[in-house]
């Protein structure tokens, strides 16, 4: 009986991979994170409990749901309703605005900056402040109270419109920005960007010698459908499907050798292979939203695992050990190697 104890306690630590400790750690922006899972900016973070929550169940940072630029330029109801009265001042922005009559409240600048402040103290692991701005206006300085707040980073969503013909100047406006906000902060910057641009890799590599210490890969649009009994626009979907991992795979591998500053991938990161497959082409980190509200918040736990058990599958026992690996296969002359699979598998498909 006493032997039989014996076995059981021992069996377990005889066994190497058992004692094999797995380092998942990575750093991102200067952050040092205990695993490459972010919880993106979503309404799962928009509150201190969906945070607290984050970190429970294993996520390693947080970005918190985002602050519009015309919150902090339109701060008080008065203001919005000017706006609304006066569409030539805010024609452009009238979706926006539909937004912020549901949602301002004239001390909302006030409760966001107090989120940040009182994540800080609830959660160890660090807090992202979010801002979603068209332009490199006033709401500059306010970043700088987001700083103040505790905030460890920054993360700009930049949303200039790909559809809008009367911008010439495009690409410049997310220099501009940049350079301005990185005049105002310590604080590293990161900026969240969609893949409409020209030259979609010289611009990236361009945006990653700024100082800006990360750059993710890539914000979803909500791209519309149509009704075709009612033959008119219709909602598309909120959340995205792992179908839409591969354009940011793709600009992973591409990009992350080439670049000056950390990347983070994002859209369609569903499961632990999914993760992988970002490290795999060079992501530093992954953020996650739509698996979130699909599986809930313990689908972070799962991820971690599938992780794990691959690294010690393969023999790694630290994620350095493999972070880029295909990307250094695959980036060098991407077109070559697609045209190669493409007659590799296709010629012969009559
Ligand atoms: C309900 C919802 C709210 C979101 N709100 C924000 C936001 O405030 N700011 C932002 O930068 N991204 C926001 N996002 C985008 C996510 O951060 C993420 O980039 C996008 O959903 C793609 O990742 P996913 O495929 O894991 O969902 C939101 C996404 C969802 C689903």
């Amino acid at each position: 009986m006493v032997r039989q104890v014996l076995i059981f306690i021992l069996l377990p630590v005889a066994n190497k991979s058992y004692l094999k400790m797995m380092n998942l750690r990575t750093d991102y922006m200067g952050l040092k994170l205990k695993n490459p899972i972010i919880a993106a900016s979503s309404g799962l973070t928009g509150t201190l409990e969906g945070i607290v929550s984050m970190e429970k169940n294993g996520a390693a940072a947080v970005v918190i749901k985002s602050i519009f630029e015309e919150e902090i330029l339109l701060e008080a109801n008065q203001q919005v309703k000017e706006a609304e009265e006066n569409p030539m001042i805010y024609s452009a922005l009238s979706e926006t605005l539909d937004y912020i009559d549901l949602h301002i409240r004239e001390d909302n600048l006030e409760k966001f900056l107090d989120l940040i402040s009182d994540a800080k103290k609830a959660v160890t692991i660090p807090v992202i402040g979010s801002i979603n701005c068209v332009s490199g206006e006033d709401w500059i300085h306010f970043t700088k109270k987001m700083e103040e707040a505790g905030a460890d980073a920054l993360e700009l969503n930049i949303f200039l419109n790909p559809a809008d013909f009367n911008n010439k100047e495009f690409e410049k406006a997310y220099f501009r920005i940049i350079e301005k906000v990185l005049a105002v902060i310590k604080i590293p910057v990161a900026i969240k960007i969609s893949k409409y641009f020209t030259r979609l890799g010289l611009s990236v590599k361009a945006l990653s010698e700024t100082g800006l210490a990360g750059i993710v890969m890539f914000n979803r649009f909500y791209t519309p459908d149509i009704d075709i009994e009612s033959m008119s626009l219709s909602t598309s979907k909120i959340f995205s499907t792992q179908e839409e991992q591969y354009e940011t795979l793709r600009w992973m591998a591409i990009m992350s050798a080439k670049v000056s500053c950390d990347l983070a991938a994002s859209t369609g990161i569903h499961s632990g292979e999914d993760v992988i497959k970002m490290l795999l082409a060079g992501a530093k980190v992954t953020q996650i939203a739509s698996t979130l509200y699909k599986n809930g918040p313990k689908v972070i736990g799962k991820i971690l695992q599938k992780i794990e058990h691959w690294m010690s599958g393969k023999g790694f026992d630290s994620i350095e050990q493999f972070r880029g690996k295909v990307s250094r296969e695959y980036g060098e002359d991407p077109a070559a190697f697609e045209r190669m699979q493409f007659m590799k598998n296709f010629s012969e498909i009559r």
